[in-house]
């Protein structure tokens, strides 16, 4: 009698071209349109599934995980992984993986970008530009905070914050960096970043960006106190995750015009925003899009691929998949400190 084929869940439909791949050795649930999953949604569809390719949408907690007998592998499209619940998939025996580095460059540029528009106060003067309020060039309109010469700051100084620091080099600024674990002397100096204590970085920066990764010991890492650490007249990008943020504080810090203003890219509650920040002038608002190329979203997927196909015991890597975050793995070539895998 022929062998079962595994069965893989798709979640979303993602590039159909890539995602076609699975088809030489599964067979393929897909998901044809893009779909919000209830939790429930996703037991049902790990309850069959022996491997599944998932998105940060498509979160995997312990009940998925319980309802989900037969499943063996989880490869979610994104560096972060907060939205699967790694220690739970790891005491069943399931292998996780996620795609980092193949979007450092583009979540790096964004990031770059996002800090310019929100401290030079683009998305305010282009709102009102198209509300029809400009009649005349203004000596006085628009003054935004400087970023040639600043002081700039960086929290989670794995890839992306290293990209971004590599790109900042060019701004003849300051540049200063926390992570958990400080970077080799030649990696600093190629970033032209200095390691400073985390509260001596939210002292000491002008421009504040957040590149690590979510996991509870951090949420919240920028509070109320950390906010009123900040320099007057600082601004803060987020590009990260939501939850590393007390929006509610950061609301005040803006209003109040503590803090000049923020980039956000992420949201602890994404979809929803905050109605206080929605209302702030002094904040550029964007819908979780810093990786969003198409040949980085692209090459995403096709990571996630790799990994599912390998993790399934598949193909040339059987057995290895590339970016595994469940242990055992291989910690030089993923996952591990907490600011190395972004
Ligand atoms: C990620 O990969 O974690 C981003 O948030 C989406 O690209």
């Amino acid at each position: 009698m022929a062998e079962r084929r595994p069965v893989v869940w798709v979640s979303q439909p993602l590039y159909a071209d890539i995602e076609a791949r699975l088809d030489e050795w599964f067979d393929v649930v897909r998901t044809p349109t893009v779909t919000d999953h209830a939790p429930e949604a996703i037991a049902a569809a790990l309850a069959g599934a022996d491997g599944a390719l998932v998105t940060l949408n498509d979160r995997i907690g312990a009940a998925e995980v319980a309802a989900a007998p037969r499943l063996r592998a989880v490869a979610s499209v994104g560096v972060g992984y907060d939205s699967l619940d790694v220690a739970a998939l790891a005491a069943r025996g399931i292998v996780a993986t996620n795609t980092p580095g193949v979007l450092t460059e583009a979540t790096a540029d964004f990031g770059i970008a996002l800090m310019m528009a929100a401290a030079r106060r683009m998305t305010e003067a282009e709102r009102w530009l198209r509300d029809g309020r400009w009649n005349g060039w203004g000596f006085h309109a628009f003054h935004g905070a400087g970023i040639h010469g600043s002081t700039l700051g960086i929290l989670g100084m794995g890839r992306i914050g290293q990209g971004i620091a590599r790109r900042a080099r060019g701004f003849g600024r300051r540049g200063l960096y926390h992570n958990r674990s400080r970077l080799p002397p030649g990696v600093e100096r190629d970033c032209a970043a200095e390691w400073v204590a985390r509260d001596a970085l939210f002292g000491q920066v002008d421009h504040l960006v957040l590149a690590l990764p979510y996991a509870p010991e951090n949420h919240h890492i920028v509070d109320a106190a950390a906010l009123a650490r900040m320099k007057p007249g600082a601004t803060l990008t987020n590009i990260a995750r939501g939850g590393l943020v007390d929006e509610g504080a950061l609301a005040d810090a803006l209003q109040a015009g503590r803090l000049a203003a923020a980039g956000l890219d992420v949201f602890e509650g994404e979809p929803a925003v905050d109605p206080r920040l929605l209302a702030c002038d002094n904040v550029v608002l964007t819908p979780h899009i810093a990786s969003a190329t198409l040949p980085t979203r692209r090459a995403m997927v096709s990571l996630a691929v790799d990994n599912l196909v390998a993790a399934m015991g598949f193909g040339p890597d059987a057995g290895r998949p590339p970016h595994p975050v469940t242990p055992p793995f291989d910690a030089s070539r993923g996952s591990g400190d907490g600011g190395s895998t972004h």
